[in-house]
């Protein structure tokens, strides 16, 4: 049968999601199936394989999963991000974050370090070091580290190019647009390097430690759906591991942990407002206020 008609099998399609959770932790519900078949179809064609059965014993192989593995990622993963994604939270972050960072280190350490965890293409990390770049009073005087981290290869590269299309500055004002970036044309904008020398990218998975710590925010957005409990669970102690002492975790526009009992209750952090969380200073704090939350 010619590739372009193969369709994987219910019991193939569960073979190959066990390797994708195994790698990844991505839950690739049933209905992922057809979606699944497409994005595969393409790879079959690339190595000249007449079966997915060949594809999935090629990626359960350790040669030929270190082979196939930036292609594998993309495949299974979804990448949609933008600049200034969620105009709520950018404001929460320029009304309530960067003041309090003013307040509370501006006179001694003036250090501040984020981590955008799947970060995809790197809009959000990016996002940071603008709003801090103009936020921060006497810029220059403050020492930002910025992390961002995935697990697919191909979007760190795209992420450390920096050059970026129409849809990714979409929700940019064009002051800002002027500003920070260097349009080619109407579909090319690659990021002036004040803004991407602020930030390094890096490979992690968020089933495994993060190796450096102590960040003062995390963001982890629209990435914990992609998980079933037990990972969404492994993820949230990784990320409160990384935090450091009043930091604060950002899960995002829906938030995915108060809306399921489980998690809530696997949740140490406290919660603040709707999408974050902040690791206070004592166990006690933090005790205090969960029970607050919970009344
Ligand atoms: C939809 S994007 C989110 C991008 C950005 N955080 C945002 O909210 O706009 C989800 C990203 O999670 C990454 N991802 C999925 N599973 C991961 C894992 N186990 N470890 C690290 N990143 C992962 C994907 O590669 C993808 O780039």
């Amino acid at each position: 049968m010619s590739v372009d008609l193969l369709k994987l099998s219910p019991d193939e399609f569960k073979k190959i999601a066990k390797v994708v959770y195994d790698r990844t932790g991505i839950h690739l519900e049933d209905r992922k199936l057809s979606l699944l078949s497409n994005r595969l179809r393409r790879r079959l064609k690339a190595l000249k394989m007449d079966t997915f059965e060949q594809y999935r014993k090629h990626i359960e192989s350790a040669a030929g999963f270190k082979e196939e593995e930036p292609h594998f990622l993309s495949a299974v993963t979804t990448n949609e991000t933008y600049f200034f994604r969620n105009e709520q939270l950018w404001r929460y972050f320029e009304n309530d974050l960067v003041p309090d960072f003013v307040e509370t280190k501006g006179k001694t350490k003036k250090e501040v370090r984020i981590w955008s965890a799947a970060s995809s293409s790197g809009e959000e990390a990016y996002t940071t070091a603008i709003m801090l770049r103009e936020l921060l009073p006497n810029f220059n005087t403050w020492n930002v580290k910025i992390i961002g981290s995935d697990i697919s290869s191909k979007v760190l590269d795209m992420a450390r190019a920096g050059k970026y299309n129409a849809y990714a500055v979409s929700k940019t004002t064009p002051e800002r647009i002027k500003k920070w970036f260097d349009k080619v044309n109407a579909d090319e904008f690659h990021l002036k390097p004040a803004i991407k020398e602020m930030v390094t990218f890096q490979f992690h998975n968020l089933r495994d430690e993060f190796p450096s710590g102590r960040f003062d925010v995390i963001f982890l957005r629209n990435v914990l759906m992609y998980f079933d409990i037990p990972m969404k669970k492994r993820v949230i102690d990784v990320v409160t591991k990384a935090l450091a002492d009043n930091g604060r975790l950002i899960v995002g526009d829906v938030d995915p942990i108060r809306t399921i009992p489980e998690l809530s209750a696997h949740m140490t952090l406290s919660y603040q407002r709707p999408g974050v969380y902040q690791k206070l200073k004592t166990a006690a704090q933090g005790a205090a206020n969960k029970k607050l939350v919970k009344a």
